[in-house]
């Protein structure tokens, strides 16, 4: 049985909450039916534009992941504002992401090298707060060495390209050995986006990845199925990987 853990991202139950205005679907509540269906954490996108999870969501996350003793990730862009908000709510996790408000999720993986001084301030803030710090970095060996020099614990692979291409054997051998790349520098390596059960087995053959953050699939599985038994499922895809 492998070991890969599972962060279920609760930003689309958000999403279908806002639509209409309405205080349901709770992204809270359907953490709780995450985590009780066998999910390791949960991870959310806390936006410039708050347009799924909202600053009262983050605090309430916080709340639940504590009193079950497992991981809250919280995904935001290296600005001032969101840094000042994760020292105060002191996730386990922060995972930084570029940002852009026009795009519909997050399209590409953090510029490290490109983030300079504003990048290593908040990396150095947030370490400073005892916040563990993920990068979330496209698999390029160039992003990987500054990641290592910016000090930080994970790197999250972002999976967009391996996705688009249907699982194709050269983003995996990318991955593959950016993930080797890392792992050998000390830095543990995570990885997401545009993950499906169909894609997570053969990633899962890439041994240095020890967690997956995924959501649109387990929220669009859940339509059909059940939130329940949407992680269910996407557990089985891991272990059958
Ligand atoms: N990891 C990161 C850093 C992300 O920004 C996202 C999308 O919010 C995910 C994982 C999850 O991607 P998906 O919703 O495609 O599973």
């Amino acid at each position: 049985m492998n070991s890969v853990r599972l962060h279920v991202n609760v930003d689309h139950i958000a999403t279908l909450r806002n639509a209409r205005g309405t205080p349901y679907p709770d992204p809270i509540e359907g953490a709780a039916i995450c985590l009780d269906a066998g999910a390791d954490g949960i991870t959310a996108h806390l936006r410039e534009d708050r347009r799924h999870i909202k600053d009262a969501d983050v605090e309430l996350l916080k709340e639940l992941l504590d009193s079950r003793a497992q991981t809250f990730n919280l995904e935001m862009g290296a600005t001032d504002e969101m840094v000042a908000i994760a020292a105060r709510v002191h996730p386990n996790v922060v995972t930084l992401v570029p940002e852009r408000r026009e795009e519909r999720t997050t399209e590409g993986g953090l510029d490290v090298v490109g983030g300079g001084a504003t990048l290593q301030r908040a990396i150095d803030r947030l370490r400073g707060a005892k916040i563990r710090v993920s990068l979330f970095i496209a698999p390029d060996p160039v992003q990987i060495e500054a990641a290592r020099k910016a000090g930080v614990e994970q790197i999250e692979l972002h999976t967009g390209d391996y996705a688009h291409a249907e699982g194709s054997d050269n983003e995996l051998f990318r991955l593959r050995s950016a993930a080797k790349l890392a792992s050998e520098m000390g830095i543990e390596v995570a990885a997401g986006h545009g993950l499906t059960r169909t894609n997570v087995p053969k990633l899962i053959s890439v041994k240095e990845i020890v967690e997956l953050n995924i959501g649109h699939a387990i929220i669009a599985d859940a339509v059909f199925l059940s939130l329940r038994d949407a992680v269910l499922e996407m557990r089985a895809a891991i272990q059958s990987g």
